[in-house]
């Protein structure tokens, strides 16, 4: 019998032990301690042998296929081990043996799967009046603990600021790298954001900036935006930013017909230069399998004509003139200058950001920016609570 009960890097903790455990025609049913009765199937268990056979102890992956398992697999004994594991005799010769902690975790009874979903992080909606979250360059670089704080914050929140970080330009791929590798474009590893004869963005000019994503013009866009001040001596150039996800909220309750028309219709957004052409044909806004809002993409300055049916279009410009209005609602809209060695992180895929217009003659000014993925972010914070 082999002893391998646990698949995995992560802990889970036993939040009740196994008490009884009863073999059914095609499913095994356990009774936990504080009484829950929780159904595992045959096939199901069979599926998440943690056994050296199964599960390949290395990688900790999956080696067996459910399809190479009879159909008809039926459970000859059952037992709950001295270590408070669930055994399990197959018809087919193997055993299985399960960690008590990891199958509660995965247990699909109808109270255990509703459990996850309320714990699940939610995004925390937020207006003007948000309580900025603020964290301390060095102590991000040096204490994991803090830099746990900044990674939830960023992912329930979706926006923070950076200060006292250094004002050498490059310094930005340091903090950027204590989450993950960065993710290069076509404007470069790290971008500068300076006003240029030569600008290839609307972003690289002194104009003002409307509420936007960065990079709409991909299929995926970046998870993460960083912008960090170098140099800020021009007049103008404040930041702001709205929550996407608030405002399509808002858009949900006040004008439902112009949300589903930002769901349903998409919307090209381009981004063209002399060596490159990026086409994207998505929503501006995206929900997921759940029906939540899971996406907000929107850049004016980038996007295509709109084209779509000749009964949609009147459809479609009063739903994103509808949009856009709510993008100006001060009830909305966080507005902060940017000192040197001050950055900006936050959720470039729900959190719009904008800049004023800023007046070159009056000053340098000189942000540096970069990206990370968020699947990057998720994965760091993860690790860091192992
Ligand atoms: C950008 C951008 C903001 C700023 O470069 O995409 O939004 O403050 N810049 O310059
Ligand atoms: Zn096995
Ligand atoms: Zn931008």
């Amino acid at each position: 019998m082999n002893t391998a009960a646990l698949a995995d890097y992560r802990r889970y903790p036993l939040t009740s032990p196994l008490s009884a455990v009863q073999v059914l025609p095609d499913r095994v049913q356990v009774r936990w301690a504080d009484d829950r009765l929780s159904p595992f199937h045959h096939q199901w268990l069979r599926d998440n042998c943690p056994c050296a056979q199964c599960v390949y102890s290395v990688t900790r992956e999956q080696l067996v296929e459910i399809i190479d398992v009879p159909e008809d697999l039926d459970c000859l004994a059952a037992r709950i081990d001295s270590q408070g594991c669930l055994c399990l005799d197959w018809s087919d010769g193997h055993q299985s043996r399960f960690d008590p902690g990891w199958l509660r975790a995965h247990a699909y009874d109808r109270q255990s799967r509703e459990e996850r979903r309320t714990n699940k992080a939610q995004s925390q909606l937020w207006d003007s009046h948000l309580q900025l979250p603020v964290f301390d360059y060095q102590s991000l670089m040096d204490d994991p603990k803090a830099l746990l704080q900044w990674l939830l914050a960023l992912r329930d929140i979706g926006l923070t600021q950076v200060r006292g970080a250094p004002t050498e330009p490059g310094s930005l791929a340091l903090i950027a790298r204590r989450i993950a590798f960065i993710r290069e474009s076509n404007f470069g590893v790290l971008f500068n954001v300076q006003s240029k004869a030569d600008a290839d963005s609307n972003a690289y000019t002194a104009f003002n900036l409307p509420l936007h994503s960065d990079l709409p013009t991909r299929e995926l866009q970046p998870g993460l935006q960083f912008l960090h001040c170098l140099v800020n001596d021009a007049e103008g150039g404040e930041s702001i930013f709205v929550d996407g996800f608030a405002i399509a909220q808002a858009l949900r309750h006040e004008d439902p017909d112009a949300f589903r028309a930002l769901c349903e219709i998409p919307v090209e957004f381009r981004n063209k230069d002399r060596h490159s052409d990026y086409r994207c044909l998505a929503p501006i806004i995206a929900l997921n399998a759940l029906g939540d809002v899971a996406e907000i993409r929107m850049a004016n300055f980038l996007r295509g004509p709109f084209d779509t049916t000749e009964q949609q279009m009147p459809r479609l410009y009063r739903a994103y003139r509808r949009f856009i209005a709510l993008t100006r609602e001060a009830r909305f809209r966080v507005i902060r200058r940017l000192d040197p060695g001050q950055l900006w992180c936050f959720d470039n895929r729900r959190t719009l950001h904008a800049r004023n217009a800023f007046d070159p003659a009056s000053g340098a000014r000189h942000f540096q920016g970069c990206y990370i993925d968020r699947d990057e972010l998720l994965s760091r914070i993860l690790v860091l609570q192992r």
